[in-house]
């Protein structure tokens, strides 16, 4: 079976008051129809149409992928309307329609729906609804047939007693699609083309329409305002909280706990409070992240451990590393095994080898420091000339006195130091003491002046 898939992102969202299309707001991290996106692709359609219309050039430069046709709608004339603006480009034995403001359908439920769809027969994505206001309404005949979809604004009261709502998320067969919507008026209570208005023709037509229902509201919910954007908000968290729970990791408080992105976790990790996951981040087993951190798109091995706020972006640990409390790890930054680095500590390009340390206060730019280092308090590489930037390169077992200043590019070998308060402009030899600083002076007798 082929399939391909429309996903309809034209609408306006007035009620977001939001200069951002609604679309592009985002639900964990990523804007809404990218998640639609994502699932869209899991399904490996032979196409994905996106239908576009306010906002649409913002929208295509921030989605715009291969294996996407963007499609404008110029003016918003209803669902039918929209679909039809794709219908040109849709070949599939099946297409399958999705909302660019439902984010968090899931794979599984798709798959069921699809595997609804044949010549003769539609699938349809309901759900069942303490208040179904606003929602298109199921209608079945005696025999429990769906014989049609009526829209709340034009439902009879009798008809809005049902509480079975339509999703809107529709399976159906391609070769009928473009003579249903050739067939759509908009003589209706909104003066829309609908696209729900198929439903009854594939009845007359002698289709039937089977039903799935939405295991959960939730995952069907459209969003039109903040409110509901941040209840799939916090649908999401609980989601992934859940999950990696189920692979053996222990959240102080799951409430507590947000991840943006793809998360990978070994057993027995363990994290506190308020932690933020952002982007990739692979987590291998028994790792410790401590509460207040924040964690982009970085990979922590086996052991390492995460103390309390700290942020890191783009970085390593190695196994059984660790970093914090209050360090800041900045893309490029890698920590070999057992390497630790300490409170107010900036790493940005910087490699660690096994064992090094930096304990306190410094910042490590541009800098490859070698296995067994220790980075004194206060060590400053001083990396850029305020044109250009210049490395630091250390070998193993240096020591590098307090408050140090290398001036890159620099580079000290094997077991150098350097004294306390150093200024270091010249390249430093294995085995060789540098001392960059005046030397004190005593001068006895010396008197402090006093007030006139
Ligand atoms: C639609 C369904 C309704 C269903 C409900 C579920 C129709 C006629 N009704 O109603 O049965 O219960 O969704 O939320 O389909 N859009 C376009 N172009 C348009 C019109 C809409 O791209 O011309 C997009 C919107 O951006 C939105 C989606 O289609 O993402 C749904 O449109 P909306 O007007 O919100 O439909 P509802 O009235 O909610
Ligand atoms: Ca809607």
């Amino acid at each position: 079976m082929s399939l391909d898939i429309v996903i309809l992102a034209a609408g306006q969202g007035t009620r977001m008051r939001s200069a951002l299309p609604k679309v592009l707001h985002p639900v964990a991290g990523k804007p809404m129809l990218g998640h639609v996106i994502d699932t869209a692709r899991s399904l490996q359609p032979q196409s994905i149409q996106v239908v576009i219309g306010h906002g649409a050039e913002m929208v295509r430069e921030q989605l715009a992928a291969d294996d996407i046709n963007f499609v404008i709608q110029a003016e918003q004339l209803g669902t039918g309307h929209a679909v039809a603006q794709s219908l040109p480009y849709l070949t599939a034995d099946t297409v399958l329609i999705l909302y660019g403001d439902v984010p968090l359908i899931e794979t599984a439920t798709l798959e069921r729906l699809l595997a609804l769809v044949g010549e003769q027969q539609l699938g349809l994505l309901t759900v069942e609804l303490a208040d179904p206001t606003g929602y298109g309404r199921i209608v079945r005949d005696a025999q429990d047939e769906v014989q049609a979809i009526v829209e709340h604004k034009d439902a009879s009261e009798a008809q809005r007693q049902i509480r079975e709502g339509n999703t809107g998320i529709l399976a159906l067969p391609g070769k009928h699609l473009a003579g249903w919507l050739g067939r759509l008026s908009n003589s209706n209570a909104q003066g829309e083309y609908y696209l729900t208005d198929v439903i009854a023709m594939a009845v007359a037509d002698n289709l039937r329409v089977a039903t799935e229902r939405a295991t959960n509201e939730i995952e069907v919910q459209g969003v039109n305002d903040r409110i509901q954007l941040a209840q799939l908000e916090d649908h999401y968290r609980q989601r992934m909280a859940r999950r990696l729970m189920a692979q053996g990791v222990t959240l102080r408080d799951p409430k507590r706990f947000d991840v943006r992105g793809e998360v990978s976790v070994g057993r027995d990790v363990t994290i506190d409070v308020n932690v933020v996951l952002e982007g990739r981040v692979v987590i291998e087993d028994d790792v410790q992240i401590g509460p207040n951190c924040v964690i982009k798109d970085s990979v922590l091995r086996k052991g390492a451990i995460v103390k309390a706020s700290s942020h890191l972006d783009g970085a390593e640990l190695g196994e059984g590393a660790d970093c914090g409390p209050f360090a800041r790890l900045r893309p490029g930054s890698r920590l070999g095994a057992k390497a630790h680095v300490g409170n107010f500590v900036e790493l940005k390009n910087a490699v660690m080898g096994e064992g090094a340390k930096a304990g306190h206060l410094s910042y490590l730019g541009d800098a490859e420091i070698g296995a067994r280092s220790n980075i004194g308090a206060g060590t400053i590489t001083c990396n850029y000339d305020g044109a250009n930037k210049f490395r630091t390169v250390m070998g193993e077992d240096v020591f590098i006195g307090s408050n140090s200043a290398l001036v890159a590019p620099v580079s000290l070998g094997d077991r150098a130091t350097t004294g306390a308060g150093s200024v270091v402009t010249q390249d430093v030899p294995a085995d060789t003491l540098a001392v960059g600083r005046a030397r004190q002076r005593n001068i006895e007798g010396w008197k402090r002046p006093t007030k006139k």
